[in-house]
């Protein structure tokens, strides 16, 4: 399936220059959601994942269907501020703009494997602090996945060579 043709690209959103690919045409069709989320089910089949780890808001939507296709926990990287309990928080950077990602201090248990899940890698940021976030709770980061990549932006270098899936390569 080519699920290019179910992703809507729209320029200069939200700021000029940005070619901002909207995944909710894509979301909105359930065979096609079914198919990304059983091809990355798939392509993570016989490894050891403990629990899957997405970035608030549209890493929940890849993450947690992931989560609950291989019957493990998902558990949300949220901006800072949305957590009730107690958290840890980074800073980041995104392609356009900064702000702090957050976690419950309890949400990962150390030793346990976690996969990132996200929508979209571009600059790498949102998952490189994920993925420091994970490692300051103890978890060990077995991979990260995505439904897609933004080559030219090179987000794979900043994730310290962890095993990367992606779907879509623009
Ligand atoms: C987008 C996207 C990724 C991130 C990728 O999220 O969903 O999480 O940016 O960019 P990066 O690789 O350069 O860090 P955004 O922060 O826009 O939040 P949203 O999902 O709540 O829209």
């Amino acid at each position: 399936m080519n699920y290019k043709d179910y992703i809507r690209v729209i320029e200069d959103f939200p700021q000029p220059g940005i070619s901002f690919k909207d995944i909710t045409t894509l979301l909105n069709n359930g065979p096609v959601y079914q198919a990304v989320i059983n091809e990355l089910a798939q392509s993570l089949k016989g490894r050891e994942i403990d629990a899957i780890a997405g970035p608030e808001a549209r890493g929940f939507v890849i993450g947690a269907p992931l989560a609950v296709a291989l019957g493990i926990g998902f558990v949300p990287i949220r901006k800072s501020g949305k957590l009730p309990g107690a958290t840890i928080e980074a800073d980041y950077a995104l392609e356009y703009g900064k702000d702090k990602l957050a976690m419950h201090d309890d949400a990962i248990k150390p030793g346990q494997k976690v996969l990132i899940a996200d929508d979209l890698l571009a600059t790498g940021g949102t998952i490189a602090t994920s993925i420091n976030l994970v490692k300051q709770l103890g978890g060990k980061v077995v991979g990260a996945a995505f439904l897609i990549e933004l080559m030219d932006l090179n987000g794979r270098d900043k994730l310290n060579g962890i095993d990367v899936i992606s779907l879509v390569k623009y």
